[in-house]
């Protein structure tokens, strides 16, 4: 087990290992640069003019300028705005004005970058290990109507504590003023496939007016969760009324430094569900989940993280996630293959340590 340095109020590290959003695709033009930070760095952000996307880490091996303010695009290359050293797609120098020498061996640190769904991802990973995974090409969401950018916030909390919110299903009619449930919201299913986990939510509601006429009287609501790592949660959410409606939003969460995690929600809508009145009730849908999401912050910004937490089984699937997000760190030892997952969680509760991380 790699040790890595820790200086997160967690049991381990603020920079899980995995796929994380740094831009919408749409913020980047061919020929542009943007500074960005995350996972307590300085970053470069460019796009070449054939259209490439590439992260580097911002500071210029020279002299030390950051190539974010100010530097330029020139062709597939990167120039350093303090002396125009320029650097191609791998970091590496390939031209010193100013000097008659050859171009030193100096090299930019250079992010591994996917382009998919409208976003640019950057890979991070505590040791350098290549990934075995990917966030895939979401077509329901791709191919429907997106609303990007629909909010963005910078929350004092860890990747990890989001994905586990979305699992905890107890705080819901606690935290949440969910508006005439019938049926509070119960996790049907989780399952789980490598960085994937899936995680099936019912709730049942009374719409109240306006909506009653459009949805009935009693409407069955069932959101399906699915984790890509610890950056992105897409989510699409049923109601089945006397018409049905279908939904989409994406969380992208990205570690900014040991302290604070930016957050972004995209929404969408399923181009099966593409009309003015399913855009109109997605807009208020998208309004409402705005809400709901910041009623969760006073808790996620000033919570502890308790490794040994007692779970009873109405509190979701919390156990299982803590112990599927292991494999997202190189400085947590990876589960028990012994523990039997399954007994552990159906008991009435379950005293969570040896399911998931322990204090280290
Ligand atoms: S600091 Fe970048 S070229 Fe000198
Ligand atoms: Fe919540």
């Amino acid at each position: 087990m790699k040790s890595v340095e820790r200086k997160s109020r967690f049991p381990f590290t603020s920079f899980p290992n995995g796929w994380f959003r740094v831009a919408y695709s749409n913020e980047i033009k061919p020929g542009e640069i943007k500074p960005l930070r995350y996972f307590g760095k300085d970053l470069v952000l460019f796009r070449t003019k054939s259209g490439t996307p590439y992260v580097f880490d911002a500071h210029c091996p020279h002299l030390g300028a950051h190539i974010g303010y100010g530097g330029k695009v020139k062709g597939e290359n990167i120039q350093c705005p303090f002396h125009e050293w320029c650097f191609d797609g791998n970091g590496r120098c390939t031209a010193t004005p100013h000097t008659n020498r050859q171009p030193p061996a100096a090299q930019i640190q250079k992010w591994l970058v996917s382009e998919i769904n409208g976003v640019i991802l950057v890979y991070h990973h505590s040791e350098g290990i290549p990934p075995t995974w990917e966030i895939p090409n979401l077509s329901e969401y791709t191919g429907g109507v997106p609303f990007r950018k629909v909010k963005q916030w910078t929350v004092r909390t860890h990747a990890q504590e989001i994905g586990e919110n979305g699992c905890d299903m107890s705080h819901l009619m606690v935290v949440h003023d969910i508006a005439n449930v019938t049926s509070p919201p119960k996790s049907q299913s989780m399952e789980f496939d490598g960085a994937v986990a899936v995680n099936r939510v019912y709730v049942g509601y009374a719409p109240s007016f306006p909506e009653v006429w459009i949805m009935g009287e009693e409407v069955n609501g069932l959101s399906i969760l699915r984790h890509y790592g610890l950056g992105c949660i897409f989510t699409t959410l049923s109601a089945k009324g006397k018409i049905n409606f279908r939904w989409m939003h994406i969380y992208w969460i990205t570690p900014v430094d040991e302290e604070y995690c930016d957050i972004h929600l995209a929404f969408g809508i399923p181009n099966l569900f593409r009309s003015p009145l399913a855009h109109a009730i997605a807009v208020a849908t998208s309004k409402d989940i705005q809400r709901l999401i910041e009623q969760d912050f006073p808790i996620l910004e000033n919570k502890a993280y308790h490794s040994n937490a007692l779970l009873y089984d109405e509190d979701g699937p919390i156990a299982k996630f803590r112990r599927w997000a292991r494999q997202f760190y190189s400085d947590v030892p990876s589960p028990n293959p012994n523990t039997n997952l399954t007994a552990a969680i159906s008991s009435t509760h379950t005293q969570s340590e040896d399911l998931m991380t322990r204090p280290l």
